[in-house]
């Protein structure tokens, strides 16, 4: 089965990591997709990002990068893909990815969103916590791959942003 894992991988986090190493052996085919949205604040460019995915995924075999702008659902019917998804760290996200598959079920009826509960290791994670941590020098180490923690560092170099 080939699935969809989206997202702003604003950067790719171990929480990310979690979900995208269990698909890899869950499912046959994985296209990880980065959301290329000028609206959001995001700190790494497009294609920043993938390249911190594909260097924090050089071990598994069955994973395609890419990126998407406008709707996940006509993307999806361009990658011929009818399955996506997406992590569940705690009950507060539910709320959020129940409304969004929901709608993306409206919009394109064939597409199933199957949730992957993170691992409680990393379930407190997000990208936006250790973008503030790594704003204000804080250890990171534990939260991102080393290639991410460097760029983080680069990235908060000259004070916050
Ligand atoms: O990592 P994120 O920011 O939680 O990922 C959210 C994402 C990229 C999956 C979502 O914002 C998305 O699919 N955006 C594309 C626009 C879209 O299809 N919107 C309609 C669904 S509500």
């Amino acid at each position: 089965m080939k699935v969809i894992y989206p997202g702003s991988f604003d950067p790719v986090t171990n929480g990310h990591l979690d979900i995208i190493t269990r698909c890899s052996e869950k499912f046959d085919e994985v296209i990880i997709s980065v959301l290329n949205n000028n609206k959001k604040n995001s700190i790494f460019t497009v294609d920043e990002r993938i390249e911190l995915i594909k260097e924090s995924t050089l071990h598994l075999k069955n994973i395609q990068i890419d990126s998407f702008s406008g709707l996940l659902t006509e993307y999806a019917k361009r990658k011929n893909c009818s399955t996506i998804v997406r992590g569940l760290r705690a009950v507060s996200d539910f709320e959020y990815e129940m409304q969004m598959a929901l709608v993306n079920r409206k919009l394109y009826p064939q597409l199933e969103t199957i949730f992957m509960v993170s691992s409680s290791k990393v379930s407190f994670l997000s990208s936006s916590v250790v973008k503030e941590i790594a704003s204000f020098k804080g250890e990171i180490s534990c939260f991102v791959p080393e290639i991410v923690e460097a760029a983080l560092i680069e990235k908060f170099k000259g004070g916050t942003r």
